[in-house]
């Protein structure tokens, strides 16, 4: 028996499938090199936007032909999935199951079909399942970079997200489970650990419910940091409105943890960040930046944002590209707006065209390659600490701890070790070196 995973969205979504893979495993099931060779396809689906959605359809045009070469195929859908789509899916899978089930995929793929997904914000369906599921080992893609999910779903309901519905409300992973993982990896020697949340900054666990006292984002990073092992530690995704002072501290003392900042910004406009329910104004972003930069020598900033919110003006859109110039991006998620359904947004006016929601991603990404660029060479000359990822086109492509791609030539396969190299030249998506 063969499996084969295809996994869309976000590192979230990634861990989750390296999940699958495991259960999978332990039931007997092989990893397929080919989809064609698979008796059980599953696809781990994000609704983050239109297009990931289509690209689910895509694939299922592909299933026909499968089934009619391997009548004993079997299709399985997962992930994040909105209910209006729940319903044409049930017609093109033989299972749709929640993630959360995930440890009793053993009993249910037994059944012909299975049809299990119930609305995850469901009070009792969280009570049930929780997030359990993390328990499972997961069956890592690589033996030097792992996820490690600090907390799942979302409370913040930013209006034009989905992740409150498909991921339902926010739980935070038991601490002490989260370390004996981290332990674990950190003994495996890996080298790298992305910590994952939609809202890392707000994780909170009570370890001793008598008293009350809980242990938050910052001091969960500070236990990590101690942990024995060379390691560095990332993490994502922050919500501007609870980057504390303290984490801002944590963050410049803990030397594992890394010098990048994914700070999404959405807006550079007071009235469109009101209406996209993020909760801050953009002279609270800019001060946020500051501290941040003060205190932590080198820092690598990245924002997401969006376009063409509905009823975003060319006055309001230039606010953000006046932000853009002024805060100089490392790098910057550029997402043209699209509706979702069951989102607030939902139900106001898209009214900016296709075009110029298009122009103004072309505007945004003009400035960041002159920032980014500029940003960049101030690496030449200097020496860096490089995780080696892969090799492309003969060079070997690593990251800095700024999270700045950089590439280089070895004779060496070095791929999961850390090296020296040298800047000799910068682009605005990254960096060139030779090995020290
Ligand atoms: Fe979505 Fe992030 Fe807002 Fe949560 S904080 S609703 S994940 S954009
Ligand atoms: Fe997509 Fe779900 Fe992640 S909607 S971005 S896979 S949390």
């Amino acid at each position: 028996m063969r499996y084969f995973i295809i996994t869309f969205g976000c590192q979230m979504n990634r861990n989750d499938s390296e999940r699958i893979a495991a259960v999978l495993e332990t039931m007997g099931y092989k990893k397929a090199s080919k989809i064609n060779r698979a008796n059980l396809i599953i696809v781990n689906m994000c609704s983050v936007r239109q297009s990931a959605v289509d690209r689910v359809y895509s694939k299922i045009k592909n299933f026909a032909k499968l089934k009619n070469q391997n009548p004993k195929l079997k299709t399985l859908l997962t992930g994040c999935i909105l209910r209006r789509d729940l319903k044409k899916f049930k017609e093109h899978f033989d299972y749709i199951l929640s993630i959360k089930t995930l440890p009793y995929w053993g009993n249910l793929l037994e059944k012909e079909k299975f049809f299990y997904y119930p609305d995850p914000r469901d009070s009792k369906f969280n009570r049930k399942f929780n997030a359990n599921y993390l328990k499972i080992e997961p069956k890592f893609a690589n033996n030097f970079s792992a996820f490690v999910p600090i907390s799942i779903g979302c409370n913040n309901f930013c209006t034009y997200c989905v992740v409150p519905y498909t991921r339902g409300p926010e739980t935070s992973r038991p601490a002490d489970q989260i370390l004996v993982e981290v332990k674990k990896l950190a003994k495996r020697n890996f080298k790298e650990i992305w910590l994952l949340g939609q809202n890392v900054n707000s994780y909170s666990w009570n370890t001793k419910q008598e008293t009350g006292k809980g242990i938050d984002f910052s001091q969960l990073l500070e236990t990590i940091n101690e942990i024995e092992g060379n390691f560095w530690i990332r993490f994502t995704s922050s919500h501007p409105k609870d980057f504390s002072d303290k984490l801002i501290k944590t963050i410049a003392e803990c030397k594992k943890v890394t010098e990048y900042i994914n700070l999404p910004v959405q807006s550079g406009d007071d009235e469109i960040l009101k209406r996209m329910n993020r909760p801050y104004t953009v002279s609270k972003y800019k001060n946020l930046v500051k501290k941040i930069r003060n205190a932590i020598s080198n820092v690598c900033l990245s924002t997401d944002v969006i376009v063409g919110f509905p009823g975003e003006t060319k006055e309001q859109f230039e606010n953000t590209a006046k932000l853009f110039k002024e805060i100089k991006f490392d790098m910057a998620y550029i997402a043209e707006y699209s509706p979702r359904p069951q989102t607030a947004a939902f139900e106001m006016k898209d009214d900016v065209s296709k075009e110029e929601k298009e122009r103004r991603r072309r505007v945004l990404t003009e400035i960041l390659k002159k920032t980014a660029l500029e940003n960049n060479k101030k690496y030449i000359g200097k020496t860096l600490n490089v995780l080696v990822e892969n090799s492309k086109n003969g060079f070997l492509m690593g990251k800095t701890r700024t999270y700045k791609t950089i590439k280089f030539k070895s004779k060496e396969n070095l791929i999961g070790e850390f090296v020296k190299v040298k800047i000799i030249n910068a682009t605005p998506w990254g960096l060139k070196g030779k090995l020290i």
